[in-house]
């Protein structure tokens, strides 16, 4: 089971995608980024989408297109930072695979954040949404297998990690 999928879960800036797509190409997998995959099945960017029908109707899209995404195998899956606040999502994560808590520090994730105006919930005061956010997920994603912390941390070694972790718990 859990050898079928790696997912990635983590707050926004944590580099789900960022790590996901190196992982998979190493382990030569398909890279999978729910959020992606949700912009171009319904034609509209995540922002849009939480503006036009609330963040609901996102959260339920969220769902059903993890649950479809961990029917296949060999993928690696970026999450977006909010898919672990359903408890059926965490289950179907842990059900489909090996799955990785991403953390980085407040500066860190502002740093990789800020700028970027795509996500609809670090609208307005960016450092206030975040460390409210940060303050109601802090035990949100310690269901994870594994939690790793990539501030200041070279992508490749975090990969590296990844992979060597995941040999170890399939040997
Ligand atoms: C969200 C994170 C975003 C995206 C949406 C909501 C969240 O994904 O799904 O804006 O609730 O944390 P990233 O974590 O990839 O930024």
């Amino acid at each position: 089971m859990k050898d079928r999928n790696i997912v990635l879960i983590g707050f926004m800036g944590t580099g789900k995608t960022t790590v996901g797509r190196i992982v998979a190409d190493r382990l030569k997998w398909a890279f999978v980024d729910t959020d992606a995959r949700i912009e171009k099945e319904q034609g509209a960017e995540v922002s849009q989408l939480f503006e036009r029908h609330g963040e609901c109707y996102f959260r339920d899209l969220e769902t059903k297109t993890l649950r479809k995404v961990l029917e296949s195998e060999r993928q690696v899956i970026a999450t977006g930072g909010g898919a672990v606040l359903a408890e059926a999502n965490r289950h179907a994560m842990q059900e489909g695979g090996f799955v990785i808590a991403l953390q980085a520090d407040f500066s860190a994730i502002i740093q990789r954040v800020g700028g970027n105006t795509s996500r609809p919930l670090l609208k307005g005061n960016l450092e206030q949404q975040v460390s409210s956010l940060l303050e109601q997920r802090k035990h949100a994603y310690d269901f994870a297998d594994m939690i790793i912390d990539t501030s200041n941390k070279p992508v490749s070694y975090i990969a590296d990690r990844i992979l060597n972790e995941r040999k170890a718990l399939l040997d």
